[in-house]
């Protein structure tokens, strides 16, 4: 039986509900398995098997970690650590470079690949040297299609014009600056000084090197963010004319990350201020012309990766929402997580763990899940929850061997979010309304057959 139609939250008393009552700490779905589900079954071997048995002429993504940064934000939730010498830079560099050696090895050299991420961390903190020499050993054992995406993570703050020309050398045709925002107080408090100047001057000097994609990185949820100033940022940084904006809800999580305790918790806004910070940035940036990608990235209708949501093309991965078809993202460096068919591995997360095992030969693969079956049908259902906003099981269930009338459970708790105007169903299409948008991850939690019995602290859905 249909779910009654579903009744849109027009009165703010009734946002307002909605907002608290989906306040829960949910998963961002880069994946599914989620993280925490990853275990010290999935080692090496099965990575050493997975890889050799991807098939030959299959493209790869390949995704390069350099967890260092010149000094931490005090809200920063990625794998990184500060360095105030270059030295420990520089002998990861080594270490990565031999990565790629032994991984290229066991998956047969001249392997082609289309798309290639390097994040952080802040991958700009190496020197332009090593960003040749690590570019250098990727081509050597790899074959990196001329049309491939080669896209990097930038902090504006330290880009130089060496490394711009450094860039455009390797071949970088996609930048993301981190920005998150553009108020004074909100980024003393956060621990980041950061000029508008120094964004636009960083975003023009890739521009004129030929690096023609740009993304830019907001967040809001901040210390001391409001919901004008949080438009009023929004607004400055579309002056930069991204291509592609995400806007990030600060995921505040300082059991995890111990430096965030350090932010004045008092000045971080609620959750209902969170949701309408993230609404007034929604706003503004659609306004000026951008649609809408998924959870929190925007970009110009003519992007590629507008015109993927246009075709159904699109996915999410760690890196967020992409283009890339790849069946495989073969990761590199400390804490990296790869995909392959049969499913997720993550690399040492300490350096030192990472070293010790690079330096005997070895991959550096300490944890992973495979999938079951059961895994992938759900995989496919966040994913296009997560995309596109809808979803059809009965259309999803069969390539996985699954049976939508086993779902009674999800859809009745599916019903019920419908009850409260956060999705429609009509039979197995299940359906998020634009205004419900920022619930995605709620919807998505239904069909996560680990949430309910795993600890796992994540941070707000909203
Ligand atoms: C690896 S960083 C970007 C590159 C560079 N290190 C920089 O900060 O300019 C990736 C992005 O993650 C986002 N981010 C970092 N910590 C976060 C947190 N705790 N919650 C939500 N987003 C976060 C920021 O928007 C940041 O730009
Ligand atoms: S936000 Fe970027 S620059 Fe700041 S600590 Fe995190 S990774 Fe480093």
């Amino acid at each position: 039986m249909n779910a009654p139609a579903a009744k849109t939250p027009v009165r703010d008393a009734d946002l307002t509900a909605l907002v608290l009552r989906h306040d829960r700490r949910l998963p961002r779905y880069t994946s599914y398995p989620t993280a925490p589900q990853f275990t010290a079954d999935i080692g090496r071997q099965h990575y050493r098997s997975w890889l050799r048995s991807l098939p030959r002429g299959a493209a790869l993504s390949l995704y390069i970690h350099i967890p260092f940064c010149h000094e931490l934000c005090l809200y920063c939730g990625c794998h990184t650590t500060a360095v105030r010498r270059y030295s420990p830079v520089a002998a990861y560099v080594e270490t990565l470079k031999k990565e790629i050696e032994i991984v290229a090895r066991l998956l047969g050299e001249g392997r082609p690949v289309s798309h290639i991420h390097w994040g952080g961390g802040t991958p700009t903190i190496l020197a332009p040297l090593h960003l040749r020499d690590i570019s250098r050993t990727i081509a050597r054992y790899f074959h990196i299609k001329t049309d491939a995406e080669i896209a990097i993570e930038i902090d504006p703050r330290s880009l130089t014009p060496a490394h711009v020309e450094a860039l455009a050398a390797i071949g970088v045709n996609r930048a993301s600056l981190g920005v998150q925002d553009l108020d004074q107080k909100v980024q003393q408090a956060i621990g980041r000084i950061q000029t508008f100047e120094q964004t636009a001057e960083a975003a023009d000097r890739l521009r004129r090197a030929g690096i023609g994609g740009m993304n830019i990185d907001l967040m809001y949820g901040l210390p001391y963010q409001t919901v004008d100033s949080v438009a009023r940022s929004t607004a400055t940084a579309l002056d930069l004319g991204p291509d592609r904006i995400a806007v990030f809800g600060y995921a505040h999580v300082p059991w995890m990350k111990r430096h965030q305790a350090l932010l004045p918790e008092a000045s971080l806004p609620g959750t209902v201020e969170r949701f309408h910070q993230m609404q007034a940035a929604s706003e503004t940036i659609k306004a000026a012309g951008y649609d809408a990608i998924g959870l929190d990235h925007f970009a110009k209708p003519t992007d590629p990766l507008a015109l993927a949501l246009a075709e159904r093309r699109l996915h999410r991965n760690f890196q967020g929402y992409t283009t890339d078809e790849a069946p495989a993202i073969v990761a590199f460096g400390a804490s990296s997580i790869g995909r392959l068919p049969q499913g997720y591995i993550q690399n040492a997360s300490r350096t030192v763990d990472y070293n010790a095992a690079i330096s005997a030969g070895k991959p550096a693969i300490v944890r992973g899940v495979a999938l079951s079956p059961d895994d992938r049908f759900r995989a496919s259902v966040i994913e296009q929850l997560m995309c596109f906003l809808t979803v059809d099981l009965q259309s999803v269930a069969p390539e996985h061997g699954a049976d939508v009338d086993e779902l009674q459970a999800e859809l009745a708790a599916i019903d019920c979010l419908a009850d409260e105007g956060i999705v429609t169903r009509r039979g197995s299409q299940i359906t998020v309304p634009e205004h419900a948008r920022p619930f995605l991850r709620s919807v998505c939690a239904v069909f996560d057959r680990y949430l309910s019995r795993e600890g796992a602290r994540y941070s707000r859905a909203v």
